[in-house]
């Protein structure tokens, strides 16, 4: 199908922009010599992730039991699980590892790992844990000088469970804007759980895997020492968030949303267009960044960028397009006379939306429509759900 005739909204993915995304990758992690584990929450799509994989990927990441269950039932069985267990979801990761899947849980509290190993005792299943470590503040995990980490890892090591590794997410990466700043960031992430595995081993706990990761720091690493594998997922889209963090241009950014221009506010300086909330997300995650891209930055069909737009507001199936010096917050306009909104955009006129996040623009629509360089375009399904 050419782009013309696709029903809008819709997701695009620029094919030529993703292959060279997932190239620029896995260069990188060749040359620091780590392993790739690709974080699929970003597309939750097959097509995408066997890209990934053919490109060098050894595994994958999941957030979701639902993840791990669509991408084993595709044919990929090296899977970490990379949010911490609760005793309620075990019985569908005992489900996954007794079909064959390599399916890895991961753990930051006493609690977790005990349940894991009485359940396994109970199942006479071994399963394999990944202790997360927390190297910046960010979120959950473990510090790696505490007390807990070793408590944690003698639970599992006496009781039947294998410890495979630690791992950590400095996803704080996302709040920063220079190179220095995510270089030191990612020296930060992997010293920290190269630490904990130390810990670990010392107290008679093997700990093979030691697993870093966000695009972020994954993209500005300079040495990974000590690290074995690296986890990064929204890179092989990326976004307006990563544009504004330093590590894409607007040229990389693989996804937009295919829109139609329905309407116009003369008076306002307005064109509005079929994409509103519902196909662009909620997220306004640039609207914390040097450059508010409002709910996304407009472009032409062919990927020409309309710098002087904007997507300045959106309700559920509308979204204002105005001009990009207007004040995005307030939906008010600066000098886009009514004959230049109207003329440049009129109705039935089509245009790519690049998104603030793709991750979360992405999960709200059931396909994707991947565009060759010709063009043309294919279908490519995506899942929802827990
Ligand atoms: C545990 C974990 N690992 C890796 C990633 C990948 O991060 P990014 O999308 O920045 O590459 C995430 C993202 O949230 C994550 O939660």
């Amino acid at each position: 199908m050419k782009l013309e005739q696709i029903e809008t909204p819709a997701a695009l993915i620029d094919v030529a922009r993703m292959q060279k995304n997932i190239a620029r990758m896995q260069a990188h992690m060749n040359t620091l010599g780590v392993a790739f584990r690709p974080h699929v929450k970003t597309t939750k799509c097959i097509d995408v992730v066997r890209a990934q994989l053919a490109a060098g990927a050894r595994g994958i990441t999941v957030s979701t039991l639902k993840e791990a269950e669509a991408f084993f039932a595709a044919g990929i069985g090296d899977i970490l699980y990379a949010v911490s267990m609760v005793p309620s979801k075990l019985p569908r990761a005992l489900a996954l590892r007794r079909q064959g899947c390599d399916l890895k849980l991961v753990v930051d509290n006493p609690n977790a790992a005990a349940a894991i190993a009485a359940f396994g005792d109970q199942h006479g299943e071994t399963f394999e844990v990944w202790i997360e470590v927390d190297t910046d503040g960010h979120r959950s995990g473990i510090q790696p000088e505490q007390d807990t980490l070793l408590e944690v890892g003698r639970i599992l090591h006496e009781n039947g469970v294998k410890v495979g590794g630690v791992m950590t997410h400095a996803g704080s990466s996302y709040e920063l804007n220079t190179a220095e700043a995510l270089a030191a960031l990612a020296e930060q992430e992997r010293a920290g759980c190269v630490r904990a595995a130390q810990r670990l081993r010392e107290a008679g706990i093997a700990c093979p895997v030691v697993s870093v990761g966000s695009t972020p720091t994954a993209l500005a690493a300079q040495q990974l020492e000590g690290v074995t594998e690296v986890r990064a997922g929204v890179y092989v889209l990326f976004d307006l968030v990563m544009h504004n963090v330093g590590v894409c241009t607007l040229d990389d950014i693989a996804l937009s949303v295919l829109a139609t221009v329905i309407g116009h506010q003369e008076d306002k300086g307005w064109a509005i267009l079929d994409a509103g909330w519902m196909a662009l997300s909620r997220d306004r995650g640039t609207s914390r960044q040097s450059h508010d891209f409002g709910y996304g930055q407009p472009c032409l069909l062919n990927g020409t960028l309309l710098a002087d737009y904007v997507v300045s507001g959106a309700n559920q199936e509308h979204g204002i397009l105005s001009a990009a010096q207007a004040n995005v917050k307030a939906n008010t306009t600066a000098g886009t006379s009514a004959d230049d909104i109207t003329q440049r955009f009129p109705i039935g006129m089509k245009l790519r939306i690049l998104p603030n996040h793709a991750c979360a623009t992405g999960a709200q629509f059931p396909e994707y429509h991947a565009v060759a360089p010709d063009g043309s375009s294919a279908e490519w399904k995506r899942f929802y759900g827990w």
